[in-house]
């Protein structure tokens, strides 16, 4: 069974039966995290989009464990300049990996990299992840507002996780993040993007209790929290 571990915001460590993958791993930066990004082991680093909180310590991992990074097309390029080995994707692609398939799907955000100064990288589109491995699949949201497309990626793919962010501001509040637990009716779904800032403060058990009246499962992870699924 695929085991899943939060380290905060949006980071997960995935670990399947002969791979180790990680998303966005916002940890340095992370007032929350508490992983240190030098003693994270992975084969493949997953990137939704540009932002600094979602890009984190990519490249470092990603150098350190020789791990390839998978991100929409622009956001891959910038990796691959930085020295690091990456598979770029885009939205609609899947690619049948190693350890199983990823999918990319839409999520309604930005993508720009804070380069400092006047700079602002543009790093395409953002994008959530449709992972399929050992047999179950897990869908990591991204940020991204209400779509309602969410209810045909939940139809076509039966989904045993979903990651949804709650936190509102720049994604998805409590509210339309339960319409979107009803739209993709994951086996269980998992509150995320909330509580690192003061702009996205939200309570993921009143999303949980929500989510319950529609007579579906979440579980609020607590950071380093994990759970076999
Ligand atoms: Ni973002
Ligand atoms: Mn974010």
């Amino acid at each position: 069974m695929p085991k899943l571990t939060y380290l905060g915001h949006d980071a997960f460590l995935l670990e399947a039966a002969k791979h180790r993958l990680i998303f966005d791993p916002y940890l340095t930066d992370n007032p929350l995290a508490v992983t240190d990004p030098k003693d994270v082991r992975v084969d493949y680093v997953l990137l939704t989009h540009g932002h600094g909180d979602h890009v984190g310590d990519a490249l470092d991992i990603a150098k350190a464990n020789n791990a390839t990074i998978i991100a929409p097309f622009e956001l891959a390029t910038y990796c691959s300049r930085k020295g690091c080995q990456v598979h770029a994707m885009h939205i609609g692609g899947s690619y049948r990996f190693p350890f199983g398939r990823v999918k990319l799907t839409i999520a309604h955000h930005g993508s720009g990299l804070d380069l400092g100064g006047d700079a602002l990288a543009y790093m395409g589109n953002p994008c959530g992840f449709l992972v399929t491995l050992d047999g179950k699949t897990l869908y990591h949201a991204g940020d991204t507002g209400l779509f309602m497309d969410m209810k045909l990626i939940g139809e076509m793919n039966p989904l045993d996780v979903a990651l949804l962010p709650i936190g509102g501001n720049f994604t998805m509040d409590i509210d339309d993040a339960v319409k979107a637990a009803e739209f993709l009716q994951a086996k269980l779904t998992i509150p995320m993007h909330y509580g690192t800032f003061d702009v996205i403060e939200a309570n993921p058990h009143e999303f949980r209790e929500k989510v319950a009246k529609l007579g579906l499962r979440s579980c609020v992870l607590d950071i380093q929290e994990s759970l076999e699924f």
